[in-house]
C-alpha cells in the first residue's frame, strides 16, 4: 500500500496563474492526485509538466535534488510562490526516508558521494553504492548499484526518467527491483518516464499529462506504447511519412 496517499492543490494560494508553474495545463484547476498504487507513472509530451510536479513533491518531502542542481539554484534566486507552496501531501503513515533522482544531476550526486568518501572512511560512503565510486561505474551500472544497494529503507522514491541510464535489458532488471521493493511493502515509487518498457509495469497507475487536467490512462492507450508498437511493426511506413514530410510529428 502506498504511504503517500494523495497530493492536494490549493489554487487560492497560487499567484499569477498565467505564469509558470501555475499555468501548466495538466495541473491547472486540479484538486487532487490520488496515489492508490505502490507505483505511479507520470507520462506526457516533453514540456507537459512532469518534472515540475516531481520537483514540487520532492521539495515538500524535504528531499534535495541529489548533490544540488537546478532546483537548489532556482530556489535561492526566486522568491515567487512555487508549486510546492500550494500542494499538501497526505501520508499514512508519514515516511521520511526516500530519494529524489533527477537523471541530469546523477553526475553531481556521484561527485557528492566521492566528497563524503574523502571526508570520512571511504567504505562508509561507498557501501550503499556497491562499494566503489559511482564515477568508476558506467552510467547504467552506477544507477543499478544505487537501486540494489541503497533502496532498502522504507521510503518514497521520486524518479525522473530513470531509463536515461539503462539499456533495455537493464530496464527489465530495474522492473524486477521495483517489484521486489514494492512487494516488500517498503517502497513507493513515483516515476516520470518516456520508456514503454518501464510503463508496462503491471498494477501501476499511469497519469497522462497530455490531458487538461490530467487523468489516468491505460498502458495500451499511451503514445509510448502505441507509437513504439507501430514503429517496431512497420518502421518502413514511418520513414516514408517522416522523410517525405507527409506527417507532421507535432514538433
Ligand atoms: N523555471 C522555469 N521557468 C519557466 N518555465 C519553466 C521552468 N521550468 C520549466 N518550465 C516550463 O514548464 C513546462 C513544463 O516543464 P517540465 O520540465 O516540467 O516538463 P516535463 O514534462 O518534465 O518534460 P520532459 O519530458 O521534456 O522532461 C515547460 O514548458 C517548460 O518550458
Ligand atoms: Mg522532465
Amino acid at each position: 500500500m502506498p504511504f503517500l496517499k494523495s497530493i492536494r492543490f490549493d489554487w487560492k494560494k497560487a499567484k499569477g496563474r498565467d505564469a509558470f508553474p501555475f499555468n501548466i495545463p495538466a495541473l491547472r484547476g486540479l484538486k487532487e492526485i490520488e496515489l492508490s498504487c505502490d507505483v505511479t507513472f507520470l507520462v506526457g509530451e516533453n514540456g507537459s509538466g512532469k518534472s515540475t510536479l516531481l520537483e514540487a513533491v520532492a521539495a515538500k518531502c524535504g528531499f534535495t535534488s541529489m548533490g544540488g542542481g537546478r532546483s537548489t539554484l532556482l530556489n535561492t534566486d526566486i522568491q515567487e510562490p512555487t508549486l510546492e507552496d500550494i500542494i499538501t501531501l497526505s501520508w499514512l503513515p508519514k515516511v521520511k526516508t526516500g530519494f529524489f533522482l533527477r537523471a541530469e544531476t546523477f553526475f553531481d550526486f556521484a561527485s557528492y558521494i566521492d566528497r563524503l568518501a574523502k571526508e570520512g572512511p571511504p567504505m562508509d560512503a561507498y557501501r550503499p553504492y556497491g562499494g566503489k565510486s559511482l564515477h568508476q561505474q558506467s552510467h547504467g551500472e552506477a544507477f543499478l548499484s544505487l537501486f540494489l544497494n541503497r533502496f532498502n529503507d522504507k521510503g518514497i522514491y521520486l524518479l525522473d526518467e530513470p531509463e536515461a541510464a539503462l539499456s533495455p535489458q537493464r530496464q527489465l532488471a530495474f522492473l524486477g527491483v521495483i517489484n521486489q521493493l514494492a512487494a516488500s511493502g517498503k517502497a513507493q515509487f513515483i516515476i516520470a518516464t518516456h520508456s514503454p518498457i518501464l510503463l508496462a509495469y503491471p498494477e501501476a497507475v499511469i497519469y497522462n499529462f497530455d490531458e487538461t487536467p490530467m487523468g489516468t490512462i491505460e498502458y495500451e492507450n499511451t503514445d509510448h506504447f502505441f507509437i513504439t508498437r507501430q514503429f517496431l511493426n512497420d518502421r518502413e511506413s514511418f520513414f516514408k511519412e517522416l522523410f517525405n514530410g507527409e506527417e507532421n510529428w507535432r514538433l
